[in-house]
């Protein structure tokens, strides 16, 4: 019998739809706002996914103003500077619209506009003393997540470190998932996206903080995404496959928003501070490798997932059975064309001590992990994933 006490997090609310961002000018004035900060980058605006926004917010009677610069692994800095922003201008609703970096600054500003100091003031576990403005996080991606969870990443230009601010005031008030605002996508952003979802799912399916909520989210969401990532990769316009894979993100953000990560993000960190590589492609590189380490720590439940997505195999062998994972894994990178060694990325074997010293900064994200890693242990992944 499980003795631990279960927490679960979500936002006060979630619209899930085809269309469902018909409703952000109605939802924002419920939410209070008068002034609104849409936070985004440059490549949502090109692909014409704000105007419809804008103008439906605009049609509601609400001032909009629009932050467009957010970049891949956003600074701290520019949470900074956006929480100015919006304390200069008097704005009083926030959202974020776009990939997991729009909507981790929009988090960030959200609360930097009611609590003094920088954000990296807050890097660490419940720091912040004050709920920030409403927001609004509006996902243009399948894969981050963090519409729903109560964590936001930024990085530290002073020693380029991916550092993670934990708050209950981080969750939004509302994530409106419109699986119509991922059709744009290209392939390989829906295949990255798409195995950021399943590490989410899958990592907190065999974390030591997994929950009875986290089982449920982590295990739908890994079924969804085994069927449906390789017909939305293949054809992007189906609707059918976007809509499941936005409900499998929202499901799996869901999943670690209660559960936690570990050790394939661990890992993944420093090979998207030091080569810039997409959050999504990071993890899915690590996670074959991780997961081939992993598999002693918790057999039962990574057979389980092998099970889940049609890889069954002889239900007595649990050892061969959850071996089938890190196939199956393979199987879906190859589907979804991501390399999967570090030498595909033109990444040099002599990097990997480097590699080795970043990830071992990471350790906060060992603890949930189902094997312990030593640095040997680290330098032995990484060798294999060269
Ligand atoms: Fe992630």
């Amino acid at each position: 019998m499980d003795q631990k006490i279960h927490s679960f997090f979500s936002p006060n609310k979630i619209l899930l739809g085809i269309g469902a961002t018909k409703e952000i000018g109605k939802e924002t004035k419920a939410l209070g706002g008068t002034k609104v900060l849409m936070i985004t980058d440059s490549g949502v605006v090109n692909a014409g996914l704000v105007d419809p926004l804008r103008t439906n917010l605009e049609g509601a009677g609400l001032n909009v103003f629009l932050f467009d610069r957010v970049e891949p692994e956003p600074s701290a800095f520019l949470v900074d500077e956006s929480a100015q922003f919006i304390k200069e201008e008097g704005v009083d609703i926030v959202i974020g619209v776009g990939g997991g970096s729009s909507l981790d600054v929009a988090k960030g500003a959200s609360l930097l506009a009611s609590n003094p100091g920088h954000v990296l003031d807050y890097c660490g576990i419940d720091l912040i003393a004050k709920r920030g403005l409403p927001k609004i996080l509006v996902p243009t991606t399948a894969g981050t997540g963090s519409e729903v969870t109560r964590v936001f990443v930024v990085t530290d230009k002073k020693d380029n470190m991916k550092k993670v601010v934990y708050s209950n005031y981080a969750i939004s008030d509302l994530a409106i998932v419109d699986p119509m605002l991922t059709l744009s996508m290209p392939s390989k952003v829906t295949a990255d996206t798409g195995m950021d979802a399943l590490v989410h799912a899958v990592e907190t399916y065999v974390s030591m903080n997994a929950t009875p909520f986290s089982d449920l989210f982590a295990s739908k969401a890994i079924e969804l995404i085994a069927k449906y990532l390789p017909t939305a990769f293949a054809k992007g316009d189906n609707i059918e496959a976007r809509y499941h894979m936005s409900l499998a993100s929202l499901l799996a953000g869901l999943a670690f928003a209660s559960g936690g990560l570990g050790a394939v993000h661990a890992l993944a960190y420093p090979l998207g501070t030091e080569y810039h590589l997409p959050h999504g492609r990071t993890n899915a590189i690590m996670l074959p490798h991780v997961m081939e380490f992993n598999l002693i720590g918790n057999r039962s439940r990574y057979a389980f997932i092998a099970e889940m997505i049609g890889k069954g195999g002889n239900l007595g062998d649990l050892k061969g059975k959850a071996a089938l994972i890190v196939e199956a894994v393979i199987g879906l990178l190859n589907d979804v064309q991501i390399p999967y060694h570090l030498r595909d990325y033109g990444i040099p074997k002599e990097a990997i001590p480097k590699l080795v010293h970043e990830g071992m900064k990471q350790t906060r994200l060992f603890v949930p992990n189902p094997r312990n890693l030593s640095e040997e242990d680290v330098e032995v992944i990484y060798t294999k994933a060269w």
